[in-house]
């Protein structure tokens, strides 16, 4: 508890940070950008659930990435071509950031910006949030805890001019400016004017470091907006997939088109990290393996080639056609930080399941158990805590890399009152598509490549890694 009072306060402290500094000019960094990722379930986010039991944070956990496969079904393309919008994932990402937009004619302590909270997602490319013509005639607003954007008070608000600028849809347009629309599987969308801004972010040295012209949705018309919480502490996204107007194509003289992060996943908490830009990445301390990032039709998202999956070093017998993208969009393999637990289609999770079953049944002293069904399908009991001991590790069989997934990032595990032990399969059978998720992810570097479309990764102690 000792250590949550301490987070509780540093989050204060980082954002009173973010209060003062922002009266001061930061010197950008001309050659990089870090921003904090805010895990949704810790102190520092506004979602923060407080004092939870380790099965409560897991489950929350396990609903979310089984809302977000279900979302990601079919994200590829829409059955009818004729949309061309992409149509994206709603359920929520797992990481945030907070961002401080505009700029206002401020007298201290008031902030010469405005800030929000905005989900991270690799899986769209559009950054939104709602602004304040919402409330127009014939607009729509959604609740959300932070009062809209005021666009029409920030001098560098800039709404872009119909047809002209390299970043607007041909005659896609509101009046005389260029629009935007994200759609997403539920019936939800958002849709408002494509306009530039001046972002601030408060960088790791503390500096905040404002960028000026970041292409931005300013959200008019919304519906079925649910973006966090029963009045959406959440104010919209901070896209991060392949498309141009995604914040690391916008940002190229810093990024270079690359970002980086590093997770840490630790008992149940997942804790914030940082998320790099270009020349902030910090060269890896191991070899860097190298595949392919590829890009699908109109999908925003980041597939990779999945191959094949060993488990104790044994390749499992799957068909690879079970994890490759088909012509109506279905299948394939995203890999996904906003979603926590990596999710397996059906019938190579079966697989992947039955491999357990007869490498457990080796172990007389471990007994299947069902006390986390709701969570979880394959997990055992053992009356004597030993860790990881006896668990084996993954690997996913990527085109020309191999990503190995230790035990830690395979199995959770959790000692209970009693004194024994569970530990489970920590990922889920899916419908329509493989994510490669957080949990899987941690204690690697991951290095996106999005001019080169290569993804590197290379194992690292992502705590050492902050
Ligand atoms: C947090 O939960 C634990 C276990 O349920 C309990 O023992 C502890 O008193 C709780 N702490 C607070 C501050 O509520
Ligand atoms: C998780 O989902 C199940 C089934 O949809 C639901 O009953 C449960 O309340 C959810 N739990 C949490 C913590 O979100
Ligand atoms: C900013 O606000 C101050 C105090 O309210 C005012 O004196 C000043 O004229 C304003 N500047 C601009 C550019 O609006
Ligand atoms: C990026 O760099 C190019 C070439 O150095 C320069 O012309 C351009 O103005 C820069 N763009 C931004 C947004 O700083
Ligand atoms: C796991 O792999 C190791 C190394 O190949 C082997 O010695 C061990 O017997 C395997 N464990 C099981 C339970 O198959
Ligand atoms: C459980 O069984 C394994 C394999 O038979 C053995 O190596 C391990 O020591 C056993 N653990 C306990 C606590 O008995």
């Amino acid at each position: 508890m000792a250590t949550m009072r301490i987070l509780a306060f540093l989050s204060i402290l980082s954002n009173l940070l973010l209060l003062v500094l922002g009266h001061v000019v930061g010197k950008p960094n001309a050659n990089g950008l870090t921003i904090k990722l805010i895990h949704r379930d810790s102190p520092a986010s506004p979602l923060y659930p407080g004092n939870t039991t380790f099965i409560e944070r897991i489950q929350r956990l396990v609903n979310q990435s089984k809302a977000r496969a279900a979302g990601a079904g079919y994200l590829s393309v829409h059955p009818n071509e004729a949309i061309r919008a992409p149509i994206a994932i709603q359920a929520k990402s797992i990481y945030m950031v907070r961002l401080g937009i505009g700029t206002f004619n401020a007298t201290f302590p008031a902030r010469p910006f405005k800030a929000y909270h905005l989900h991270m997602d690799t899986g769209s490319s559009v950054t939104w949030t709602q602004c304040q013509d919402c409330a127009l005639p014939g607009n729509r607003c959604f609740p959300c805890s932070e009062p809209p954007f005021p666009n029409r008070l920030s001098t560098t608000y800039r709404p872009l001019p119909c047809n002209v600028h390299p970043l607007c849809i041909p005659h896609q347009c509101i009046g005389d400016s260029c629009s935007y629309q994200s759609r997403y599987l539920d019936g939800a969308y958002t849709i408002g004017i494509l306009a530039s801004e001046a972002f601030t972010f408060l960088s790791a040295s503390g500096r905040p470091q404002t960028i000026p012209n970041i292409v931005f949705g300013c959200s008019i018309d919304t519906a079925d907006m649910h973006y966090g919480g029963n009045d959406n502490q959440v104010n919209g996204i901070f896209g991060l997939g392949w498309g141009i107007r995604s914040f690391v194509n916008q940002i190229q003289n810093l990024s270079h088109g690359t970002f980086s992060y590093c997770l840490k996943f630790n008992d149940g908490h997942a804790l914030d990290t940082y998320l790099r830009f270009g020349g902030d990445i910090p060269q890896p301390t191991t070899v860097l393996q190298t595949t392919k990032l590829v890009q699908f039709k109109s999908s925003q998202a980041y597939f990779i080639e999945l191959l094949g999956i060993s488990i104790n070093g044994t390749r499992l017998d799957i068909n690879p056609e079970l994890f490759s993208l088909q012509f109506d969009g279905s299948g394939g393999c995203a890999i996904d930080s906003g979603t926590t637990f990596t999710t397996i289609i059906k019938s190579a999770y079966d697989v992947v399941i039955r491999k357990l079953l007869l490498y457990f049944s080796g172990f007389p002293n471990m007994t299947r158990t069902r006390i986390f069904e709701s969570c979880f399908d394959l997990c055992y009991e053992r009356s004597v805590p030993e860790g990881f001991r006896d668990l084996p590790g993954m690997t996913f069989h990527l085109r020309n890399a191999e990503l190995e997934v230790a035990p830690q990032g395979t199995f959770v595990v959790n000692q209970l009152d009693s004194g024994e032990e569970v530990f489970c399969l920590a990922i889920v059978g899916g419908d329509h598509v493989t994510l490669l998720g957080a949990y899987q992810q941690t204690n690697q570097k991951f290095i996106y490549d999005i001019t080169r479309k290569q993804l590197q990764f290379a194992p690292e102690d992502c705590a050492q890694n902050a």
